[in-house]
């Protein structure tokens, strides 16, 4: 893959995305959200592609999936108004009938293609289908980990504003009450990644969220996570005393571990 193939797939995100700006204050807020989320994971995917020594066209590829991964963001929030996939469609899906209506892998060499499709359609799932080979495997991992990356920095600056300035699409209307579900809780306490299905309020998603860092593929990853100090920011914008401090240094200790391990 040229670099100027993907130069022109960042010409036709941009095109593409400006189409939906036309709409009123809040879903302009909403559609924002998704373009700089794009933007910023592009970032991450480049900083994490030459973390792990990436050739130069593995790193193409790696843009391209980063710059195409949610690009069924936006008819999603166009048809439904909402980020929530259990109430309007699996936007991965989406992101794929997007990337074929406007034919836009057309051309790409064939195995190229198929792993850009391949990591475009699981960059959403819970856990990586483990018959998942490499390469196939390195750039879903990468997608996975840069949207992340970027998805706590999106929540700690949505956290900081007042309820009513936050764009409303983000937090899946969540109530932000104190306490949390005992499910999630287990969960974390167990070192587990929290179920996005068992989130009732706002703290279990936060704790999802925490949960996340456990879930992570490679070494560089886990650098720019504590680089960033996501695990305490995250932690610190909790409401209420929930009991899982233990849990929590447990959660950074591991992080930790994992970024000095070349084997992550
Ligand atoms: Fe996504």
């Amino acid at each position: 893959m040229e670099q100027q193939r993907v130069a022109g797939i960042g010409r036709w995100f941009d095109d593409y995305t400006r189409t939906f700006l036309d709409t009123d204050p809040e879903g302009l807020g909403n559609i924002l959200l998704k373009i700089e989320h794009t933007r910023k994971v592009c970032a991450v995917s480049d900083t994490l592609a030459a973390g792990e020594g990436l050739s130069a066209n593995e790193a193409r590829i790696a843009a391209t999936v980063a710059l195409l991964h949610d690009v069924g963001r936006f008819p999603q929030y166009r048809r439904w108004r909402t980020f929530r996939d259990s109430d309007s469609d699996n936007h991965a899906r989406l992101s794929l009938e997007v990337l074929a209506e406007h034919n836009l892998l057309d051309g790409l060499d064939p195995a190229e293609r198929l792993l850009v499709e391949e990591a475009v359609r699981f960059h959403n799932l819970l856990e990586l289908p483990e018959r998942v080979g490499s390469p196939t495997r390195l750039f879903m991992q990468m997608i996975r980990d840069a949207d992340k990356l970027d998805i706590w920095r999106i929540f700690l600056e949505l956290f900081a504003l007042p309820v009513e300035q936050r764009a409303s699409a983000a937090t899946l209307d969540l109530p932000d009450l104190p306490g949390c579900t005992p499910a999630c809780r287990d969960a974390l306490l167990a070192q587990r990644v929290v179920r996005l299905d068992q989130c009732l309020v706002l703290n279990d998603f936060k704790m999802l969220q925490i949960s996340w860092a456990l879930d992570l593929g490679f070494a560089s990853s886990y650098r720019l996570l504590l680089e960033r100090d996501y695990i305490p920011r995250l932690t610190g914008t909790l409401n209420g005393e929930l009991e899982i401090g233990a849990a929590i240094e447990g959660i950074r200790q591991e992080a930790a571990l994992r970024a000095n391990d070349c084997n992550t």
